[in-house]
C-alpha cells in the first residue's frame, strides 16, 4: 500500500499530526473507557486500528512491563510510525502488527482486552468484525470500542444551513466509502448476536467554545478534511467558503459552541 494505504484520510504527515493532536483532546475520554473495560496491568490488551499507535504508547504504561500491547492496523505508514515511536523512547512491551481486522487471527495472543477507537466507524461490515473478534476472545475477556453515533446531531450555537450541510458532506463520504459514522449505535446489537454481553454504555462526547481543545479539534479536521470533499464532488469550492467565513464569525463569538457528534464507547464481555 502507498501513503494513503486504502485510509479514507489518508495516512500523510498532516493526518498523523492530526490524529496525534486528537488523542490529546480525547485522552481523558478514551481513558474511562478503558477504565470501564478493566485494562490493567499484566494483562494483553489488542489496540485494533492503532494507526500511528498514540493509544498503544498510553496502554503501554497502564499495562506495564508484565503485559503487553499488540497494535494492528492495516497502514504500513501507522505501523511504521509506530515503530519508530517505540525505538524513540525504548518501549519494549508493544509489538506493532501490520493486519487486516477482517482478516488477523487474534486469538494467538490470547487477549484480555481489545480496544478499538475509530475503527469501525470504516468497516463495511462491522456486525462481522466484532463476531470474529469475540470468537477469537476467551471467556471473560473483554471488546471494547469507541465510535461515532448519530453524527448528524453535531451542530453549532448559533447554527446555520452550512453547518449541517458541511458534516452532511462529510457523513456521505463515509457512507460511500463504506463505513458509516453511526455504527456505535448498532454496537449492542452486533455484541449480543456475537455472543458478548455489555456490560457498559458510556457518552463520551464533547462541547466547546472557540479555543477549546474540541473546537481545535474540529478546527483542523475542516482544515484537512474539506479540501478533499470539494476535489471528491461532496462540496462546492463557494460552500467550502462559506463554511470558512461562518466559522471565522463563530470565532469572534465569545458565546459560540461546537456540540460534536455523539460518541460511545461499548463494553462487551465473552
Ligand atoms: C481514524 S484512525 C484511528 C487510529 C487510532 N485508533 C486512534 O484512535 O488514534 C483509523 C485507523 O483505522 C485503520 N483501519 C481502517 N480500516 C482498517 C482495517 N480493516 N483493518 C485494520 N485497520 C484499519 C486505518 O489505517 C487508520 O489507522
Amino acid at each position: 500500500m502507498g501513503e494513503h494505504d486504502g485510509y479514507l484520510l489518508g495516512m500523510t504527515p498532516g493526518e498523523v499530526a492530526r490524529l496525534a493532536d486528537q488523542h490529546e483532546v480525547w485522552r481523558e475520554r478514551t481513558t474511562r473507557l478503558w477504565t470501564l473495560a478493566g485494562v490493567a496491568a499484566g494483562q494483553t490488551v489488542v489496540d485494533l486500528g492503532c494507526g500511528p499507535g498514540f493509544t498503544s504508547l498510553d496502554l503501554a504504561g497502564l499495562v506495564g512491563p508484565a503485559g503487553r500491547v499488540v497494535a494492528v492496523d492495516a497502514s504500513k505508514t501507522a505501523i511504521a510510525q509506530l515503530a519508530r515511536a517505540l525505538g524513540d523512547r525504548a518501549i519494549a512491551n508493544v509489538i506493532g502488527v501490520e493486519g487486516n481486522a477482517g482478516a488477523i487471527d487474534l486469538g494467538v495472543w490470547s487477549p484480555d482486552v481489545v480496544l478499538s477507537r475509530w475503527l469501525f466507524c470504516f468497516l463495511p461490515d462491522p456486525a462481522a468484525i466484532v463476531r470474529r473478534i469475540a470468537d477469537a476472545l476467551a471467556p471473560g475477556a473483554t471488546l471494547a470500542v469507541m465510535d461515532y453515533a448519530h453524527y448528524l446531531a453535531v451542530d453549532t450555537q448559533p447554527s446555520a444551513p452550512i453547518v449541517r450541510r458541511v458534516f452532511r458532506a462529510v457523513y456521505d463520504s463515509w457512507a460511500d466509502a463504506g463505513g458509516s459514522l453511526d455504527v456505535a449505535g448498532l454496537l449492542p446489537t452486533h455484541f449480543d448476536a456475537a455472543g458478548l454481553r455489555v456490560i457498559a454504555v458510556e457518552s463520551l462526547s464533547q462541547a466547546g467554545g472557540p479555543g477549546s481543545p474540541v473546537w481545535r479539534w474540529v478546527s483542523t479536521f475542516q482544515r484537512l478534511y474539506l479540501p478533499t470533499l470539494v476535489e471528491k464532488g461532496y462540496l462546492t469550492e463557494d460552500e467550502r467558503a462559506a463554511m470558512g467565513e461562518f466559522w471565522a464569525s463563530l470565532e469572534a463569538d465569545p458565546g459560540a459552541l461546537f456540540f460534536a457528534p455523539p460518541i460511545l464507547g461499548v463494553v462487551g464481555r465473552k
